[in-house]
């Protein structure tokens, strides 16, 4: 009786394993490793609560539909064709998965050479692409993200989405490949910054990971 319940047990564990189709990458650094910048409890309850419910919330989203056997970006395209829960959650765990990889407590890491003119090219300078930045994630009524994308052209351009959605889903109006986003809902600074979320976005260039945002940069244009 008791090898029965544990193989039964065991093909529920295994059949649930298997429909996590996505999974959280782990975290590249420790939970404290941005302190000063952004505290370890506020990392530590983003990945491990906020960000795990989405993925966790989107694999039973997808659960027994064709999108189980799609790949993300594949979902993400189509977002607004499909269930609020799973454009949602698609969205949250993207989202969340890019966002990790582009902090780092490395400090003074550059853009290279080739993404640092195409900055100057496009926004003017640095410091007026980080003033934009600033401005599309302060200016963001509620819950979203700020976002430095490549359009179809391999034009770098500034914009902000509400919620979970991103620029590589169907519904937003400016569509691309994000290199860089900034998570401004209350979860990712409130602890540390409560209302001053303007704070927060000035923080965040102290953890910028430019090496990842180069990478991510050519990456979008190998693929124009
Ligand atoms: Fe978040």
């Amino acid at each position: 009786m008791k090898i029965f319940k544990i193989a039964a047990l065991s093909a529920v564990f295994a059949a649930q394993f298997a429909l996590a189709q996505f999974k959280q990458t782990p975290l590249p650094y420790a939970y404290n490793a941005l302190e000063g910048n952004i505290d370890a409890q506020t990392m530590e309850i983003h990945y491990s609560k906020h960000a795990a419910a989405y993925v966790a919330n989107f694999n039973k989203a997808i659960a027994g539909t064709p999108q189980e056997k799609q790949t993300l970006f594949q979902i993400l395209s189509k977002a607004g064709t499909l269930p609020m829960a799973v454009r949602n959650n698609a969205g949250g765990h993207y989202n969340h998965e890019l966002f990790w990889t582009v902090l780092t407590p490395e400090k003074n890491t550059q853009p290279s050479a080739k993404l640092a003119k195409a900055i100057n090219d496009t926004f003017g300078s640095m410091e007026a692409f980080k003033e934009k930045m600033a401005k599309a994630g302060a200016d963001r009524f509620g819950s979203g993200w700020a976002w430095l994308s490549v359009d179809k052209n391999g034009k770098l351009f500034v914009s902000s989405t509400p919620n979970q959605d991103n620029p590589l889903m169907d519904v937003v109006e400016e569509k691309g490949t994000p290199i860089f986003g900034i998570d401004v809902w209350e979860h990712a600074y409130y602890l540390k910054y409560q209302n001053k979320r303007a704070d927060y976005l000035t923080a965040i260039w102290n953890v910028t990971n430019w090496k990842e945002i180069s990478r991510r940069y050519d990456e979008a244009l190998s693929k124009k």
